[in-house]
């Protein structure tokens, strides 16, 4: 049986970071046909999806992660309304092996920083004002942007800039960092994205607006927290705590992060993972259904309301009804 459509209900978010893909999202997790409603999710950030599921799906429930010590202010404020259907950990979805039951009906993954950590200048997401080149989502643990651009080994701010931010400049980027250490050029976005600055490659034709430190801040990010070793470690995870017939639904935002997310999926629908993948079939499991064949895209009207949601993709899979572990 499937639960009923749950998309065009009134759209109510909290101030500060609007939602992506939220209808989209809602009418995934509600068609799910595991009707238990118990829902992870692993980015709570605003609590913009949780408080939608909560209010549109009558008698859910949710579990929510988020490794921002601030989100835990912002989980008290939907706590005052739904203590008893939500719970909040404050952790890396890494750790989400600490909830102890599984059969859950929906997990949802939107990935990335929220625009509270995006406006919150002191945070050093963004270069638009001077700030300490921070950048850690989880401000109690782990180096700072600064600590790593100063200490870590080239290779290393070498795979960041290359890989994780798809620099083609980065050899000289890395280059000229290793150099700069020392003289506190590292240590403030200004100053560092002055110094990519000198050494990036210009913005394609169309595309100068995005200032040329874009590609390489990104690198660094995604390097201080990890984020694409939390993906690859947490899919897994959430894909065994699905109820069969459950549904995973990721939000990713850059084409590195949706990479890791499609193979995964196709992986689990027994498909090759990419083209030199030459198992034959009866090598593969077939565990799931890809819902999504294309990703899911916001509207040209969601994009026009909320820019920050222009590179969005969702992509759903659905466990087998008698789906197993990965
Ligand atoms: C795009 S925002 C989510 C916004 C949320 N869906 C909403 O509607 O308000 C991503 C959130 O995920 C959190 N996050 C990113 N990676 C994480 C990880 N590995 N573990 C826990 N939280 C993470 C970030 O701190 C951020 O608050």
């Amino acid at each position: 049986m499937y639960c009923k459509s749950l998309a065009g209900g009134r759209r109510q978010v909290l101030k500060g970071h609007v939602p992506v893909l939220l209808d989209e999202v809602i009418e995934v997790l509600g068609s799910s046909r595991a009707c238990a409603r118990k829902y992870l999710d692993l980015t709570f950030g605003g609590g913009g999806h949780t408080r939608e599921i909560l209010e549109r799906i009558p008698d859910s429930k949710v579990v929510a992660f988020d490794q921002d010590p601030s989100a835990i202010t912002r989980a008290d404020l939907l706590l005052k309304n739904f203590s008893k259907r939500l719970r909040f950990e404050a952790r890396n979805f890494e750790e989400m092996g600490i909830i102890q039951d599984t059969g859950y009906t929906g997990v949802l993954m939107d990935l990335g920083v929220s625009s509270y950590q995006l406006d919150e200048v002191d945070r050093g997401f963004s270069f638009r004002e001077d700030a300490p080149m921070d950048m850690r989502m989880n401000t109690s643990q782990g180096r700072t942007a600064a600590e790593f651009l100063e200490n870590a080994s080239l290779e290393a701010i070498e795979t960041a800039i290359r890989e994780f931010g798809e620099e083609s400049r980065w050899r000289a980027i890395s280059r000229a960092i290793v150099e700069a250490r020392g003289t506190g050029a590292l240590s403030r976005t200004a100053s560092f994205a002055a110094l990519v600055k000198q050494h990036a490659s210009r913005p394609a034709p169309g595309r100068r607006r995005i200032h040329p430190a874009t590609q390489t801040f990104q690198g660094i990010r995604i390097a201080v927290n990890r984020e694409l070793e939390c993906l690859d470690k947490t899919l897994p995870l959430a894909f065994e705590k699905l109820a069969p017939d459950g549904v995973l639904a990721v939000i990713s935002f850059h084409s590195i992060e949706d990479r890791i997310v499609k193979r995964f999926f196709k992986k689990l629908a027994g498909r090759p993972e990419h083209k030199n993948d030459n198992r034959t079939q009866d090598q593969r499991k077939v565990l799931a259904e890809i819902i999504t064949r294309k990703p899911i895209i916001p509207s040209d009207q969601e994009i026009l309301d909320n820019p920050r949601a222009r590179s969005a993709k969702l992509r759903v899979i659905r466990k087998h009804p008698e789906g197993g572990l990965v």
